[in-house]
């Protein structure tokens, strides 16, 4: 299966705007990511070119995630843990399992990279922790 045959655009985008309206829900992460993202249209946009660069080769992404969040004031462990936790329950839905097995180890290494960037970058003298899993 050559890469472009994983899934469509569309999947992409109802994984996108599925997930984002669990993010938008949530009690912990609803507040963080309404306080940064004045533009949803915009994020999630940018966030279906983000996994259909991943996902498909596009190459329609072109940003710098980590100075993103090392921006963000406040992250822990326990939000990328929620975070990568609504991603499962988002992806588990989709009927296409490569589609969805690929994005969850995407999702999983990408927030472990994040975070621990997050943490070198906030407590550079301490030693940074994994996301564990619930
Ligand atoms: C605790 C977990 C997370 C929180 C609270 C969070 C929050 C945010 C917020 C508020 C933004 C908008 C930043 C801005 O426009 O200045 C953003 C952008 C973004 N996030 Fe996250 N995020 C988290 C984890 C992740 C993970 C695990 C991924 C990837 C798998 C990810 C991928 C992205 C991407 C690609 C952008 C767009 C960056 C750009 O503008 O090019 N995020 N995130």
């Amino acid at each position: 299966m050559s890469r472009d045959d994983l899934c469509t655009e569309e999947e992409i985008t109802t994984l996108v705007h599925g997930f984002y309206d669990r993010v938008r829900a949530d009690a912990m992460l609803g507040p963080v990511f309404d306080a940064h993202i004045d533009d949803w249209d915009r994020h999630l946009a940018i966030m279906v070119r983000f996994w259909s660069s991943l996902l498909l080769g596009s190459g329609t992404y072109s940003g710098t995630p980590m100075p993103k969040h090392v921006a963000l004031p406040g992250l822990n462990a326990q939000m990328f843990q929620q975070w990568l936790a609504l991603f499962h329950d988002t992806t588990q839905e989709l009927p296409n399992r490569p589609f969805a097995e690929r994005a969850e180890e995407f999702a999983q290494r990408i927030a472990r990279s994040l975070w621990f960037g997050y943490q070198m970058n906030h407590e550079p003298n301490r030693m940074p922790t994994e996301i564990l899993h619930g």
